[in-house]
């Protein structure tokens, strides 16, 4: 312990909502105390705790912390150094973390939804009043990733980071991989398994990725956080079929939260410049070790180009993992906070009149390589003019196959090309504006006999 260290007073912090994460973070910090105070050079302490129902928090802090049902009152004691916001939610956690940074609290928030949609307004006015806003339960819950970004990869100018940031879908996408369930199903056991909410919107539809990766570009590139701009596709259309047509063709389905930095110029010509932000539904080759990330755990690459590739891996979610990244964020923050306010990190990575205004490129202009899945009638020529049609969007193809699309289907119906049969299609990058007018002109022909399914497909090479 360092000379005089023993004297410090702790920290204090207050807790504004102890539901999982609160509770977990509550209590491993009183387990490990000691340790904790050995490397923040002084004791950290949740000495108050706000949350509606009073009882269930008495029961979780007994007598180590004042329990109230005001969140303002935590705010307005001038013992509290750090606000810790585990509320969640862009209502009544906005105002409390304004408020929280008005009266001079440093802000320790989980809260990815208020930081994607309302961070501009939020860091500028903590940079105002000289207060840090820390935020690294916000992303992929226990794995360090706001660190890595801000600070261990400071070197690099950062190309592309690829990530599994939601691990109630990443659960469902590996059931219906390894057990062949449809979505539904899928979803139902996510949800007895307490992986799914009851409303599991925010997560199948991507909504959550989103707000997670909108953060993380803001740090990687230097950009403010634009949520609105974000291009957002959940899980709930994929079909068991194509986990398969994938797996034949050696790739899986993930979900990834992707941006990526677009020089113009390059391949294909028409690209333009711009960030790429976006979360969908992607195939990815299934050696990459991302392409293996199992189960609720979440992963993301991020690329640099001094560093190449690197891989982060670890839990996104739950009690103790989310309570690992926001007592960094306490220890941070205890080291810093005598710091002269210039010396601190920066929130978003870059000083903050060093944020760029670069254009973040709608979906029509992203780039990508394609899966398709078409049911064609199994007529002669059929094929032609399918690829008759990409060849003259000038998009390429890389790998095609066909399979009878109705198993049931009797010999004498396929034998008549009756029976509709599926052609799969991978092609290479092409922008998505050129290939949405593909689809169009394909999905015209009267052989196509359903709705073109189409996936994006990233070879994070
Ligand atoms: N619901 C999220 C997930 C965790 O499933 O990963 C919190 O963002």
């Amino acid at each position: 312990m360092p000379c005089g260290a023993e004297t410090m007073k702790p920290i204090q912090a207050g807790l504004l909502g102890i539901g999982t994460v609160g509770s977990g973070t509550f209590n491993v910090l009183q387990r490990n105390q000691e340790e904790i105070q050995r490397r923040a050079g002084r004791g950290i302490h949740i000495t108050m705790v706000a949350d509606l129902d009073t009882a269930r928090a008495k029961a979780i802090v007994g007598d180590s912390a004042q329990v109230v049902s005001d969140a303002r009152a935590v705010i307005a004691n001038p013992a509290i150094d750090i606000v810790i916001e585990l509320i969640g939610g862009y209502g009544i956690a906005r105002t409390l973390v304004m408020e929280s940074i008005a009266a001079g609290k440093h802000v320790v928030t989980a809260n990815k939804a208020l930081l994607a949609v309302h961070g501009t307004e939020i860091f500028a006015a903590a940079r105002a009043r000289g207060v840090m806003v820390a935020f690294e339960a916000a992303v992929a819950g226990g794995i360090p990733i706001i660190k890595a970004l801000r600070e261990g990869l400071t070197a690099n100018r950062i190309e592309w980071i690829a990530g599994i940031i939601n691990g109630t879908t990443n659960f469902i996408l590996s059931e219906m991989r390894s057990k062949g369930l449809d979505f539904d199903v899928a979803l139902k056991e996510a949800q007895r398994l307490g992986y799914a909410e009851s409303d599991p919107t925010f997560d199948i539809e991507g909504i959550d990725a989103a707000h997670k990766a909108t953060i993380m570009s803001a740090i990687a590139f230097g950009i403010p956080v634009q949520f609105d701009k974000a291009y957002i596709e959940g899980i709930t259309k994929l079909q068991a079929a194509d986990i398969r047509y994938a797996e034949q063709l050696g790739y899986r389905i993930k979900l990834l939260g992707i941006t990526k930095r677009r020089a113009g110029g390059g391949s294909p010509a028409d690209a333009a410049d711009g960030i790429e932000l976006r979360v969908h539904p992607t195939l990815v080759p299934a050696q990459r070790l991302i392409a293996n990330v199992e189960g609720a755990m979440n992963a993301v690459v991020v690329h640099g180009d001094a560093v190449g590739s690197t891989l982060h891996y670890g839990k996104g979610a739950g009690a103790e993992p989310t309570a690992s990244a926001v007592i960094a964020d306490l220890v941070d923050i205890t080291r810093l906070h005598t710091a002269d306010p210039d010396h601190r990190v920066p929130h978003l990575a870059f000083q903050p009149g060093a944020l760029q205004d670069t254009r973040i490129l709608p979906i029509d202009e992203v780039v990508t390589a394609f899966y398709l899945r078409l049911q064609v009638a199994d007529q002669a020529g059929v094929l032609a003019r399918i690829t008759g049609i990409l060849a003259e969007c000038d998009i390429s193809i890389d790998a095609l196959l066909q399979r009878p699309g109705d198993a049931g289907a009797s010999h004498e119906a396929r034998a008549e090309g009756q029976a509709p049969t599926d052609v799969i299609i991978l092609t290479h990058d092409t922008v998505e504006g050129r290939m949405n007018k593909a689809i169009a002109q394909m999905q015209a022909l009267p052989t196509v006999l359903a709705p073109i399914v189409r996936i994006r497909k990233e070879e994070l090479s």
